[in-house]
């Protein structure tokens, strides 16, 4: 192959053959082109876009550069989830044993953070045992017995997308949607899926900020999966505000646990029903219920096992509320390394953190502003983030009990706490914490959660 003549043909804006397109995959992925060559090609692209029948074979080839997982015959459907990323965005954990307990097979494979988001693998990692490196062999014996995994892609799983991300992020080439999609649907194609549904978030704090550009991604993924042979659907969700009142690594654990309580749960391993000052506030955040049952239902429907999405709502609600989901994340963390007694001890703190400082409210009003991405920094900062691919996290700092738009406060109620490694930074934490939030003296309805449905 000649792939100087490729890179000047996608220069010049020409179409690229799927044989050429699986070439080159399998060249890169062998360490048979050099990266700066596949810099280039890679920013040709950028500029002149993939068309369809190329961004399908590019998937396709990626998905093909490594091990795709098989698994047996079985009449649960094989379906996941995946979202572009926010902060406070823990659905995956209270979905995928709500989803295994709907009869689905669930071999969630997710990844780590980078920057403001947070990744489900390190949320995951703030539970002591849990294993997040499977083999796949293991990861298809632990969904046909628990129904569900979470667990990180394995080294044989889509290596080119590995190299190929690595190198645009080096390029300057990611914000390509063509690329985007690409990258995300060859890893779900590679779980041998047969339904996902994408969250995909706009806003300040999302990868996509705006609704058009959100859409247009939604678009092409939804169309790609599609003609894959996966039945995608995508939902586009607001990422101006933090989902739920916690966002942090253990503190996001904590709160999906009381996501999968919600009416049959014990106080005691939950999230606060109340502020310390006594406000009232609801002890699993409605919007982190409402996204998880959403997305169950949409997964219903698109097997064909609910009619309607109404009866896929009832179905899902009650299944959550049946407590079944609960004692399935309690079996899913067993399978992955958990002592489930040592979980349920940590779960019961109130903080692991080492010092704990509440921001209150100057004044009485409403909240209209509580800033994801201010609130994404400040955890970032105080090390629940990374900074670099290298940087170590900090599992046990956050936010929590935030207070969010709409909501009537007082005068010195608690807007939120931050959980921080010592004095120092949870003061200046706080300072920064400030600004993420107004308020305002009248009330004013709260920007829906869910914006549409492409299907
Ligand atoms: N997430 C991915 O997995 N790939 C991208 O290209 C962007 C976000």
């Amino acid at each position: 192959m000649n792939f100087l003549s490729l890179i000047e043909a996608k220069r010049e804006g020409k179409i690229l053959s799927p044989a050429q397109i699986q070439e080159f995959i399998r060249a890169f992925t062998a360490g048979k082109i050099p990266d700066y060559q596949m810099a280039a090609l890679l920013m040709a692209i950028y500029f002149r876009g993939l068309d369809t029948a190329e961004t399908t074979a590019f998937t396709l080839a990626m998905r093909d550069s490594g091990d795709v997982l098989k698994f047996p015959k079985d009449q649960r459907p094989l379906v996941d989830k995946h979202s572009t990323g926010g902060i406070g965005d823990k659905v995956s954990l209270p979905l995928a044993p709500l989803l295994a307990c709907l009869g689905f097979r669930v071999p969630m494979i997710s990844g780590r953070g980078l920057g403001i988001t947070g990744g489900t693998l390190d949320k995951l990692d703030s539970i002591p045992g849990f294993k997040t490196l499977l083999p796949a062999k293991k990861i298809i014996e632990q969904v046909q017995k628990v129904g569900c995994v979470i667990c990180g892609q394995t080294d044989r799983m889509v290596p080119a997308d590995k190299k190929l991300y690595a190198l645009r992020d080096a390029s300057g080439t990611v914000p390509s949607i063509q690329l985007i999609t690409a990258s995300i649907l060859s890893k779900k194609l590679a779980e041998g899926l047969d339904a996902l549904v994408l969250d995909v978030k706009f806003g300040c704090a999302a990868f996509m900020q705006t609704k058009a550009d959100a859409r247009k991604l939604a678009k092409a993924m939804v169309a790609l999966g599609n003609e894959c042979g996966v039945n995608t659907r995508a939902i586009l969700t607001d990422m101006n505000t933090p989902l739920g009142r916690a966002a942090g690594n253990w503190l996001e654990v904590k709160e999906s646990v009381a996501c999968l309580e919600s009416l049959v749960g014990t106080r005691s391993t939950a999230s606060q029903t109340l502020r310390p000052d006594g406000d009232a506030m609801e002890r699993v955040p409605t919007d982190l219920r409402q996204l998880v049952i959403t997305f169950a239902a949409h997964l219903l429907v698109q097997t064909g096992k609910s009619r309607s999405l109404a009866a896929a709502h009832k179905s899902a609600e009650d299944c959550l509320d049946s407590g079944a989901p609960r004692r399935k994340w309690d079996e899913m963390l067993a399978a992955q390394g958990v002592d489930l007694k040592a979980f349920n001890r940590k779960l019961a703190l109130d903080h692991t953190a080492p010092v704990v400082m509440k921001l209150e409210s100057p004044v009485a009003g409403f909240v209209s502003r509580c800033d994801a991405r201010i609130i994404g920094e400040v955890i970032r900062d105080i090390g629940g983030g990374r900074l670099t691919k290298e940087s170590a996290i900090n599992f046990d700092v956050g936010v929590d009990q935030m207070a969010k738009p709409g909501e009537r406060v007082e005068k010195n109620s608690v807007l939120a706490r931050i959980h921080a490694a010592d004095q120092a930074q949870a003061k200046a934490a706080l300072v920064r914490l400030k600004t993420a939030f107004e308020i305002s003296s009248k009330s004013k309805q709260p920007a829906p959660l869910i914006l549409e449905i492409l299907s």
